[in-house]
């Protein structure tokens, strides 16, 4: 199976680019789109993450109007969008000139239903790819989302960013008839965290890509404990590679999703489980799978 990471880097997105790359998926591109921080900032920290796992793995930038709502995170990704870790903007390596959308549409025509796209920030680039390609789905068969809300527990709706921050780009994807949509939610996300202790001892790990990690999670594991009072690092970008990794890491359930906008003008995710459905959501993990998968990989 061939991947497209289409990521809007931001910490978890780097984490999660990482822990897929070093167990061996092979991601024949990255397209960028703006979410946590403007694509045009969070070219250079894609090309920072290529230096540290010394790949060479194609980049594609998102089109302008990914700058969707001008809504950014860097309250929990810092200014550059990795932490409190700064670099220097002196990387050579190249973006290609072929749009984020126009790549998806050429991958989906050269390898069908062998490509998976892993969306791990707002869905622009993937609603463009299908406004442009209305046969699009006929091709691509499996698509991995990290983005959107369910906890039927909860009377309140929460609101999840990368749905948020493009709701247009999320109804447009989650209404087109891929033969096999999976989305991990929010509250698989914060539910899944590595502790604290192992991360800041990765600080002091022999390993180079294991250090910059332990640095880079500080500024989200900040976050985590101020938004949601774990004291670890949440992580729904690599939980939801994790389930790629390994397929027992996340429990999927067929459903509906409807987005509705509420008082606040805010987009809620109204899911229900249904016996059939070609979206599945998630429901369920198992949190010390994961924890083995990452610390197998990050030590
Ligand atoms: O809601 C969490 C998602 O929004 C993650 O993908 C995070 O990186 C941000 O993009
Ligand atoms: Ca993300």
């Amino acid at each position: 199976m061939k991947y497209i990471i289409d990521t809007d880097p931001g910490i978890d997105d780097a984490i999660a680019i990482m822990l897929g790359v070093k167990n061996n998926l092979d991601v024949i591109g990255f397209t960028l789109v703006s979410g946590n921080i403007p694509v045009v900032k969070s070219e250079k920290n894609l090309k920072i993450i290529q230096d540290f796992l010394e790949t060479n793995i194609k980049m594609y930038n998102g089109s302008v109007e990914n700058l969707c709502n001008h809504q950014t995170a860097e309250f929990a990704h810092g200014i550059d969008g990795l932490g409190y870790a700064v670099f220097p903007d002196n990387n050579k390596r190249k973006f290609e000139k072929l749009s984020a959308e126009d790549f998806i549409i050429s991958s989906s025509k050269k390898y069908q239903d062998n490509l998976t796209i892993i969306c791990l920030g707002p869905l622009t680039n993937l609603a463009n790819a299908i406004k442009k390609d209305k046969t699009l789905y006929k091709r691509i068969k499996h698509v991995l989302i990290m983005g959107a809300s369910y906890n039927p527990t909860n009377i309140e709706k929460y609101i999840e960013f990368n749905v948020n921050v493009d709701p247009e780009a999320a109804e447009l994807v989650f209404n087109t008839p891929f033969e096999d949509i999976k989305v991990v939610t929010h509250e698989i996300g914060i539910t899944s965290f590595i502790e604290r202790e192992y991360m800041d001892n990765l600080r002091n790990s022999e390993h180079l890509v294991s250090r910059f990690i332990g640095e880079m999670a500080q500024k989200y594991m900040e976050f985590s404990y101020e938004k949601y009072g774990v004291l670890g690092l949440t992580a729904p970008d690599p939980t939801a590679i994790a389930s790629i990794i390994n397929q027992n890491v996340i429990k999927f359930e067929p459903c509906q999703i409807k987005l509705v906008k509420n008082k606040d003008n805010k987009n809620e995710c109204h899911v229900d489980l249904t016996s059939n459905s070609n979206i599945k959501i998630s429901t369920n993990f198992d949190l010390e799978l994961f924890r083995k998968i990452f610390k197998n990989t990050f030590n």
